[in-house]
């Protein structure tokens, strides 16, 4: 196959990329290579993908409608798996109109730039974030949605609900994967795990919501991109899928098991969480096995052991 991914350069692009690549895949790579977090770590990421001669690089924005047609018209690919967006919940508080910039006029760029290549398929990720504050668990596809803490889980709703018209109306294949608290090796540096791994190596201190009474479904980056190359195989029309691993984790648990990892004790403070984090998520993951024969196989001890030799090697 022949697949466009925007968002190569990050982290979960990047390994949905590399898995790509590993089995013979074509793979076009997007990025603008945005300094949300410092873009050496993208340029790092896509180095090791450039070492194959089957990827090629585009450094450019999805906001820029006539490139973004240009790439697509003469890349001929067979599916389009866009994960560029603005991708922090607690940034996107004060910054509503970037979020919607990017992530839904750049995903509706990406559609027209799909329905004028005549792209059979695409794959668009989506959040955990979009279930909200709900009383209802495990999170599943049919949930209702319409109330989220944040401009960024809108904006990956609209996203969701973008590509419900576009396939109506153009007969485009889109599949909505929604990722649960991703974790792994090129790991964001704005995200927990690193945050907790970092503070405990540097003898700082960090917040913990809630005195780590909260609950996140953590999911190893590889299950994830193997959930979403499996989406790409598989044109199914209209499809929403839960990609996570169905076993919420207590945050005061996770910091235990880093602690354990690093050798020290960690420095934290506890204020109460901010309205824009919902005290858990957790995967209903019946419908991505049943239909992409979807399977997370790195359990959160193994794949936080991962993450830390990588930290090791690489920032420590
Ligand atoms: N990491 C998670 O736990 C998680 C959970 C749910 C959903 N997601 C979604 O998965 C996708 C990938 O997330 P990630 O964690 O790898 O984040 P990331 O920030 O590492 O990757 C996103 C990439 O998109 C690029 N990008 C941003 N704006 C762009 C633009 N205008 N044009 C071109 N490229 C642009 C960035 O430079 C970055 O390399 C995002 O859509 C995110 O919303 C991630």
């Amino acid at each position: 196959m022949n697949i466009l991914v925007t968002g190569a350069a990050g982290f979960i692009g990047s390994h949905v990329a590399e898995t790509l690549l590993a089995r013979g895949d074509s793979v076009a790579g997007l990025d603008n290579f945005n300094a949300y977090y410092d873009p050496t770590r993208k340029r790092a990421n896509v180095a090791l993908l450039a070492l194959n001669p089957r990827f090629t690089l585009h450094e450019a924005d999805v906001r820029d409608t006539e490139t973004m047609e240009r790439i697509c018209a003469e890349g001929g690919f067979d599916a389009i798996i866009h994960l560029a967006a603005m991708a922090g919940v607690r940034y996107s508080i004060e910054r509503g109109p970037l979020y919607v910039d990017v992530n839904v006029r750049g995903t509706v760029n990406m559609l027209e730039a799909a329905r004028k290549a005549n792209t059979p398929h695409f794959v668009f990720a989506s959040t955990s974030s979009v279930y909200g504050r709900t009383e209802q668990l495990p999170f599943r596809e049919n949930d209702p949605l319409g109330k989220p803490l944040a401009p960024y889980p809108a904006t990956k709703i609209a996203g969701e609900v973008m590509g419900h018209a576009y396939h109506n109306m153009f007969d485009l294949s889109f599949t909505a994967v929604r990722f649960f608290s991703v974790y792994g090796p090129r790991g964001r540096p704005d995200m927990m795990p690193y945050i907790i791994t970092d503070c405990i190596v540097h003898d700082r201190e960090f917040k913990l919501y809630e005195a780590g009474e909260m609950y996140r479904d953590w999911t190893y980056v590889a299950d994830i991109a193997s959930g979403v190359v499996a989406a790409a195989d598989r044109p199914l029309g209209y499809q929403v899928f839960n990609l996570g691993r169905g076993e919420p984790v207590r945050m005061a648990d996770f910091v235990e098991l880093v602690e354990e990892l690093v050798g020290k004790s960690a420095r934290m403070t506890t204020p109460l969480a901010p309205p824009s984090e919902p005290p858990i998520t957790y995967a209903d993951i019946a419908r991505a096995c049943d239909l992409l024969d979807y399977e997370p196989t790195v359990p959160v001890a193994e794949g936080m052991r991962r993450f830390w030799e990588w930290y090791q090697l690489n920032y420590q």
